[in-house]
């Protein structure tokens, strides 16, 4: 081996032939790599629980444990590393077999070296990136973990209580809520506290795409299914297969779509569009929507087979004005996503009032970018009123809060109207008083203290 550079990789060579062994060790090390050799299956597998490899070169017939056994014994151990396999020219069938399995590419023997040269640093490279992607993945995981989703609220504890149960099983969520509520950052939630973190979130805006492209971005389609199509495309379906595929946007979906989506979900099989061989998949499907599907599936709009397959579990993402007292720490989140370190702000107290009252039609995407359009364009330290859009200073001006209520120049009794709205609530829960709490922005215990007092009045 080279032994003044940094070898470049590091492979371990399996088979059960001393000769063919010891020559490709000679070859490797005057290539820069560092080596090791096994005589068979279990040898390697000892060796390679001792040691990192990035590549496994193995014979593919061997006595005992051969090459593809191997090969699935070490995605278990060593995920990460490639295997690339070795067959005599009768064996090509099985290696073909063992590329569906996983193994990153197969050599025929004999070996020819530049041949083998090529293969071994293209695996390299894919043991690279997938190490590197890995990273990156547990860095996501890290920013989508829920303590990064601010709610304090009770309806935001629940979403997070619901996230936590269900992200580790395979079940379809429906995630329910306006534009701006975190539908899509609740969606990478699921996908980064599952078992399935470790490949990519997939997501696709039902809305935003033709439906025929659409179709083939789903599905995949065949060469020559239509004109245009030029090569086979695999579809998201397929692409996600072992992932999270996130439907944005769901309720949008066309009626033929609809069909294809409900078998794909029934059936855990697609089509590609022109084919004719149907493709096992296997998606955890989180949708998404911003309308009231039951409204949809009783105006015909949304095809009700569909719903309830979706609808597996319902996740309800509140709009901001239903739970005010987030906004201040929502606020605090954002200051610190996009103030510079260096230089700590913080807001007025008469800022935080006039964000704290305002309706927020747009939820947390667009107290979001108030906050960064508040921090670029404030002089002092302190964001203060006018700071903040025209917009949102004059919802707290106009003195309508989110009921459109107004103050009668008579006067109004505030016990009173307490007493009612109060009622009114626990009419709208069926007496359920921790949801009418939640309803009126209360904890269960002042709401039960309330009621003493109404009761005693
Ligand atoms: N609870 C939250 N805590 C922190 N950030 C949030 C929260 N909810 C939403 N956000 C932020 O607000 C922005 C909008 O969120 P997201 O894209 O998930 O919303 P959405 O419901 O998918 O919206 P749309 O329906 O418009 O697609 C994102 O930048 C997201 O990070
Ligand atoms: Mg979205």
């Amino acid at each position: 081996m080279n032994a003044a550079a940094a070898p470049r990789g590091r492979v371990l060579v399996v088979d059960d032939e001393r000769h063919q062994r010891d020559i490709l060790e000679t070859i490797l090390q005057s290539e820069g790599y560092e080596t090791a050799a096994a005589r068979n299956g279990r040898h390697a597998l000892q060796i390679a629980r001792e040691q990192p490899f990035d590549v496994v070169l193995t014979d593919l017939k061997m006595p005992d444990l051969d090459g593809i056994a191997l090969l699935q014994e070490l995605g278990r151990s060593q995920p990460g590393a490639c295997v690339v396999l070795m067959t005599a020219h009768g064996t090509i069938d099985s290696a073909v077999e063992a590329m569906r399995k996983g193994a990153f590419d197969y050599l025929t023997k004999p070996l020819e070296k530049d041949v083998l040269l090529v293969v071994l640093s293209r695996a390299l490279e894919r043991t690279r990136l997938v190490r590197e992607n890995r990273m990156l993945q547990e860095q996501l995981r890290d920013r989508f973990r829920i303590e990064n989703i601010v709610g304090a609220h009770g309806s935001m504890q629940d979403v997070f209580r619901i996230v936590h149960k269900v992200a580790a099983s395979n079940s379809t969520v429906l995630i329910y809520g306006e534009s701006g509520t975190g539908k899509e950052l609740v969606a990478k939630a699921l996908h980064h506290q599952s078992e399935r973190r470790d490949r990519p979130f997939y997501a696709v805006n039902v809305a935003a795409l033709p439906e025929s492209i659409l179709e083939a971005e789903l599905f995949g389609h065949e060469k020559g299914a239509f004109t245009g199509a030029e090569s086979r495309k695999i579809g998201l379906f397929e692409q996600a297969s072992g992932s999270t595929l996130f439907l944005d946007e769901v309720g949008d979906l066309k009626r033929d779509l609809q069909v294809k989506l409900l078998r794909a979900l029934q059936e855990r099989e697609i089509m590609r569009v022109g084919g004719t061989e149907r493709v096992k998949i296997d998606v955890r499907i989180v949708a998404a929507t911003n309308r009231d599907l039951e409204a949809d599936v009783r105006a015909g709009r949304f095809r009700e087979d569909l719903f309830y397959r979706l609808n597996v579990i319902p996740l309800l993402l509140p709009p901001l004005r239903e739970r005010r007292t987030d906004i201040a720490l929502l606020v605090e989140h954002f200051m610190r996503k996009y103030a510079d370190p260096k230089r700590p702000r913080d807001v007025s107290e008469k800022a935080l009032e006039i964000l704290s009252g305002y309706d927020w039609p747009g939820n947390v995407r667009q107290l979001e970018s108030v906050i960064e359009r508040a921090l670029l364009l404030s002089e002092g330290e302190t964001i203060v009123p006018a700071d903040l859009p025209a917009a949102v200073r004059a919802g707290l001006t106009s003195a309508r809060g989110p009921l459109g209520l107004d103050i009668p120049d008579s006067g109004i009794d505030l016990e009173g109207v307490e007493r009612t709205l109060i009622l009114k609530a626990l009419e709208k829960t069926e007496g359920n008083v921790s949801r009418a709490a939640r309803l009126l922005g209360l904890s269960r215990r002042t709401l039960q203290y309330r009621l003493e007092k109404i009761q005693e009045s």
